[in-house]
């Protein structure tokens, strides 16, 4: 069954010395039974947990491994390597090939095509739960992030090492899916825009978490990655809209067209999100802004000695939201999200009316794929006198959605 996003792509599929290279061998399986076209490299530490025999004959093409093939002196081009590729998948990805990609220390044919790859680089990282949450694998990992590589976060069970927490690599199945998505949002965004149904408008909209700090270095914060609101604020811009972001602390780059402000705290962003509030035609609050601060701010790093129990004393933030909604002006129309782990419907309907909002997106915890961090969403629109149900979808599709959503409802 070929996939109408991985069928022709060109993948190459770089294999590390780990016990989960056994899992490549079902990743390769599933990628060239969805159409990819899948060059596998195995670093020489790979060829003692799985044969080359086994991944070419699965590929149908040789394995690469060598600069140099012995007998012939034939010379493997990792530029080329790097340059057929639609996008190339290490997996797993070991401490020691992070290690070497983060530092470009090129001493084999995967690190050296990874250095001359130009698309997308995806790594599903597999190791002891140790190695996995040692400073220096973290360090690796946030030095690959910010050179744009995804990072598949392992899942926490039984090891190899038979110790139990985090380090294996996820599953093949959800790692093809992670890869669809990725072609997918490609496709989305060079697919031309006949669209361009928001042209003229404005839109603010708010993403990410907040940080309220405690002292220089601690803050209470959440896990939102941003990505929902970031999204939300893409398709609005491809859409021709003139888009204000205001983001809290997030690693993600800025979508093409878009004017972001970077704040902090909820106070921050609502100094920030008052004004492009004000002005716009639409309101979107994607972000998740804490609900408390500490009250007093510490000047100096709160010491731990001597102290063995503190309490910190919390005020309430403003609330974004309701603040812009009780505002709101006719002709404007805002749009909330609920966060909720249970009596999602309820709490949606109440932040309705109190936010003075158009339209309520629910999101719950309780829903696998949903919410913070993920790449994936699974929301009910709620409305007045509508609700409808989403099944889950990537972020990207879930921001197409709304922005439906939001134009039937204008039209109604
Ligand atoms: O960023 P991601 O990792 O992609 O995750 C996306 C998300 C889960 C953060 C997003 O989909 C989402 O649900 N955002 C709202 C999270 C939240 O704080 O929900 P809430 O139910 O606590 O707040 C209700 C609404 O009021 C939200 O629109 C929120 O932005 C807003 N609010 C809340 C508190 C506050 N002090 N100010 C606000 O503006």
């Amino acid at each position: 069954m070929d996939s109408k996003f991985l069928k022709g792509k060109h993948i190459v599929l770089g294999i590390c010395g780990g016990i989960a290279a056994y899992k490549s061998a079902a990743l390769l399986r599933l990628l060239v039974k969805r159409g990819a076209e899948v060059q596998v490299i195995m670093t020489p530490a790979a060829k003692e947990f799985i044969t080359p025999v086994t991944m070419s004959a699965l590929s149908g093409k040789p394995v690469v491994s060598e600069f140099f093939t012995a007998n012939s002196g034939e010379w493997h081009s990792h530029v080329d390597l790097g340059l057929w590729a639609d996008l190339m998948v290490i997996a797993p990805a070991t401490a020691s090939t992070l290690a070497k990609m983060a530092c470009g220390v090129a001493d084999n044919m995967l690190v050296t095509t990874y250095l001359s790859a130009r698309e997308h680089v995806i790594v599903a990282p597999a190791m002891d739960l140790d190695m996995f949450a040692h400073p220096s694998t973290r360090r690796n990992l946030d030095t690959l992030r910010s050179y744009g590589v995804q990072v598949i976060e392992p899942a926490s069970g039984e090891l190899a090492s038979h110790l139990v927490g985090k380090g294996r690599m996820e599953e093949p199945e959800r790692i093809v899916e992670i890869i669809e998505d990725y072609f997918r949002n490609v496709s989305l965004k060079s697919a031309p825009v006949q669209n361009r149904d928001f042209n003229g408008k404005k839109i603010a909209i708010t993403a990410g978490p907040t940080y309220e700090n405690i002292d220089p270095v601690r803050f209470i914060g959440n896990y939102s990655s941003g990505k929902m609101g970031f999204a939300i604020a893409a398709e609005f811009a491809r859409r021709g809209a003139e888009v204000t972001l205001i983001s809290g602390p997030v690693s993600l780059p800025t979508p093409e067209g878009v004017n972001r402000i970077d704040v902090r705290s909820a106070c921050e962003m609502l100094k920030a999100a008052e004004g492009p509030m004000e002005r716009c035609d639409y309101g979107i609050f994607a972000a998740a802004v804490a609900d408390y601060r500490p009250a007093n701010e510490a000047e100096t790093k709160i010491k731990r000695e001597g102290v063995s129990e503190m309490q910190i004393n919390l005020v309430r933030n403003p609330d974004i939201a309701a603040t812009c909604g009780a505002r709101k002006k006719a002709g404007q129309l805002f749009v909330g999200f609920a966060l909720e782990t249970d009596k999602g419907l309820d709490a949606a309907r109440a932040k309705l009316q109190r936010k003075n909002l158009d339209m309520v997106v629910l999101n719950t915890l309780a829903d696998s794929g949903a919410g913070f961090g993920t790449d994936t969403n699974k929301v009910t629109i709620v409305t007045e006198n509508s609700i409808i149900e989403f099944p889950l979808k990537s972020k990207q599709e879930v921001a197409t959605d709304i922005i439906d959503s939001i134009t039937q409802l204008n039209d109604a």
